[in-house]
């Protein structure tokens, strides 16, 4: 049998004629696209970073026709990239600069195959929008309680193939703890089928688990069954703002110790992401009068009675009184609470429009990411001056966005900052997180964007772990190669 390091040396083989027409007989018109202005908007991720080649598109709308695909591009060698709504913020759904992939769009499979209200759970398909999903669970009196920026664009195969976290994991957890099963086509093209999704079930390894986060490198999730919780009675959402994170999270103990668990979402805003977003997002405004250097969004939550706004709105008034809050306000209307939450969802379009950055999706401990934002902001300031910090996010699950802007001066040549300036400061809160016995990647994942770092910074263990499963589950490694799994050519570490 070949060893792991021979098998992910065999690169992507250039297509093969029979290949392509066997894929148009399988795929017919709607799901074969080889025009290059078709593709081209598929083949740059969201961030701009990375523009990929591919051969072709190809749409199939069952999971039975991703099979076959799956079984042509193996007898053929010929990689597979998997992509929903392209959303990654690591360049994890494009092909590389270099490849000679096939692009796999899973955007026709977009069906909800099933809503169990008894159950409380959605069989849904990986090409399904997040925000169609909440739309389907809705009209039925449930939820899918997991949201983010991207919910309009993002689909359910990505957000499970990235554990994708967001903004209410908090009390519901990230995708792993919310995905009961995963059906899945993996790298011979053999279909996996988890989708009954049984309370107990010790056949082994938890082979649902591991493709959840998998980032497509094991195989391509083409359905899932995800957990639902009761529709939302009640909702309060207070802005607040706030002298220091220390206070932010000091605040957030106090509002869960005041409302327990209704508290499901605490998003931490510093003065200059609001800023970004004021200036560049087109219809938003301050929800309050005054200055401060940062500031919590807070959602609380009854699924049932009683209104979580008294209470919420008492919890603040005491933190007002006590010196814990600056100033604070409750939105009047569900049209406020959307307004606010907009500010926070766009906060990524706002750094995007004002000009490149290095982006670090960090996590700690909870209870050590104050000092660090203070400390880290002061470190980076010292050592790259003229640059800017943007650090935010979920500060109640220990992850902050620690995201630096380039200087003015990196106007004139971005391309040159980015590739030169860029990766230096990115080493160097890594380096901080990593002292600290932090992730560099607590929920976008690895893709292309953090390969480098994880091969520097993971110990040869996890790393062996990782080769190992990938070797013998992708032996062909066509299965969105040059993503999350360093090659053993890039450094052994072992
Ligand atoms: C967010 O929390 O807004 C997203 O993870 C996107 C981002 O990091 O910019
Ligand atoms: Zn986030």
């Amino acid at each position: 049998m070949n060893s792991v390091r021979t098998v992910l040396k065999s690169a992507a083989m250039p297509m093969l004629p029979a290949l392509v027409a066997a894929l148009r007989d399988l795929l017919g018109p709607k799901g074969y696209a080889d025009d290059p202005a078709e593709l081209a908007p598929w083949l740059t991720d969201w961030r701009g970073r990375v523009t990929g080649r591919a051969a072709a598109m190809l749409r199939p709308d069952t999971a039975e026709q991703v099979a076959a695909i799956v079984r042509l591009c193996a007898a053929a060698g010929v990689p597979l990239v998997p992509q929903g709504g392209n959303t990654s913020m690591v360049a994890g759904a494009v092909p590389g600069e270099a490849d000679d992939a096939l692009l796999l769009s899973l955007r026709r499979l977009n069906r909800v195959r099933r809503i169990d209200t008894e159950e409380n759970l959605a069989v849904v398909e990986a090409g399904v929008v997040l925000a169609d999903l909440h739309d389907a669970a809705a009209a039925v009196g449930r939820r899918f309680p997991l949201s983010l920026g991207a919910k309009g664009s993002a689909t359910i195969g990505g957000l499970v193939s990235t554990n994708a976290g967001g903004t209410q994991v908090l009390r519901h957890g990230t995708m792993r703890a919310l995905t009961l099963g995963v059906e899945a086509v993996l790298a011979d093209g053999a279909r996996f089928d988890d989708l009954a999704a049984l309370p107990k079930d010790n056949r082994g390894y938890n082979v649902t688990q591991l493709l959840i986060g998998a980032e497509g490198t094991l195989g391509v999730v083409t359905a899932a069954t995800l957990r639902l919780s009761p529709a939302v009675g009640a909702r309060a959402v207070a802005w607040v703002g706030l002298r220091a994170p220390a206070d932010a999270l000091r605040l957030l103990r106090r509002l869960e110790r005041a409302l327990g668990d209704a508290v499901e979402g605490f998003e931490l805003i510093p003065a200059i992401a609001l800023e970004l977003v004021l200036r560049h997002v087109p219809g938003t405004r301050a929800p309050l009068g005054g200055a401060w250097p940062w500031h919590a969004l807070v959602e609380a939550v009854a699924e049932g009675a009683p209104d979580p706004g008294e209470a919420l709105a008492t919890a603040l008034g005491e933190a007002l009184a006590a010196g814990l809050v600056g100033d604070a306000v409750l939105a009047a209307s569900e049209r406020d609470a959307g307004e606010f939450w907009r500010l926070r969802e766009s906060i990524a379009e706002g750094e995007r429009a004002e000009g490149p950055g290095a982006k670090h999706d960090v996590s700690l401990p909870v209870a050590a990411m104050p000092a660090f934002l203070e400390e880290g902001a002061a470190a980076v300031g010292g050592a790259f001056p003229d640059t800017r910090v943007i650090a935010f996010g979920h500060l109640g699950d220990g992850n902050i966005h620690f995201n630096v802007g380039a200087p003015s001066t990196a106007g004139a040549d971005p391309a040159r900052w980015l590739a030169e300036d860029a990766p230096a400061i990115t080493r160097f809160v890594n380096d901080l997180v990593a002292a600290r016995g932090g992730s560099i990647s607590a929920e976008h994942g690895i893709g292309q964007l953090k390969r480098d770092e994880l091969l520097r910074l993971s110990d040869p263990a996890r790393l062996g772990v990782l080769r190992a499963i990938k070797g013998a589950l992708d032996p062909l490694n066509i299965m969105n190669p040059g993503k999350l799994v360093p090659l053993a050519e890039e450094g052994t570490g072992q």
